[in-house]
């Protein structure tokens, strides 16, 4: 899988890409990250990436054009199965969403900022339009980071231990179970006995329960079929 990064802030994206299990997954192959700089291609003096929006109002816009070079260029070189734009106004982005982006080929991202882009870059040339929550960023790399990690990690490989990944929190719309390792006292707060028994059936029964308890106290809108 490749992902394509577009970004007027390039130095936001180096270091949550570049550590971790992301770096390993990308020095094993699994995945190929690319971050190309928004200013690249421009052909003015100034770089220029944005510009005043017509009607007056405030803030300022990204302009169509290095947009539409950038992504084209990508496009004659690959071919890619989702076009995702960044902004608060997406779709809310999920563990069921990270997953299906994970079996794609390709995918590219690009980072909004300012107040928004022109428009017919959502209409021409986006696919997807992916918000990470209600609320705003001050640009899209924050977003962009975490949509990477999401996908990155649950392509098979990336973590070590491959049951891992299936076992987290939201894979199955349960929170995830508490987790403890040693010492089994620690200050007089003791491990569930469950958890030492040695019993494998025990322990799966009480970590089903456990999630279960977690998520109808904490995330109750996770066991109602109509939020997913
Ligand atoms: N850009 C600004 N706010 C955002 C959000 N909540 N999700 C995705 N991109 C954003």
């Amino acid at each position: 899988m490749r992902i394509d990064i577009i970004t007027v802030v390039p130095e936001l994206l180096v270091s949550p890409l570049n550590e971790s299990i992301l770096k390993r997954a990308q020095q094993k192959g699994l995945v190929e990250i690319a971050v190309h700089n928004l200013r690249d291609y421009t052909f003015d003096r100034y770089r220029q990436v944005d510009d005043y929006p017509f009607g007056g109002e405030a803030g300022m816009v990204m302009k169509p054009e290095p947009i539409f070079r950038c992504i084209e260029q990508l496009q004659s070189e690959r071919t890619y199965d989702e076009v995702i734009y960044t902004s608060p106004d997406g779709i809310r982005y999920n563990q069921h969403e990270a997953n299906r982006l994970s079996t794609l080929g390709n995918i590219v991202i690009l980072c909004g900022h300012y107040k928004g882009i022109d428009y017919r870059v959502r209409e021409h040339l986006i696919t997807l339009e992916i918000s990470i929550g209600d609320y705003v960023l001050t640009g899209g790399e924050l977003a962009a980071a975490i949509i990477a990690d999401s996908v990155v990690r649950v392509i098979p490989g990336a973590i070590g231990d491959e049951a891992s990944a299936l076992t987290d929190s939201f894979q199955d719309n349960l929170l995830a179970p508490p987790v403890y390792t040693r010492p089994a006292d620690f200050r007089g707060w003791k491990v569930p006995d469950v958890l030492l028994s040695g019993n494998p059936k025990e322990i799966a029964k009480w970590q089903e329960e456990q999630a279960f308890e977690r998520t109808e106290r904490l995330r109750p809108d996770l066991l109602d079929p109509q939020s997913v």
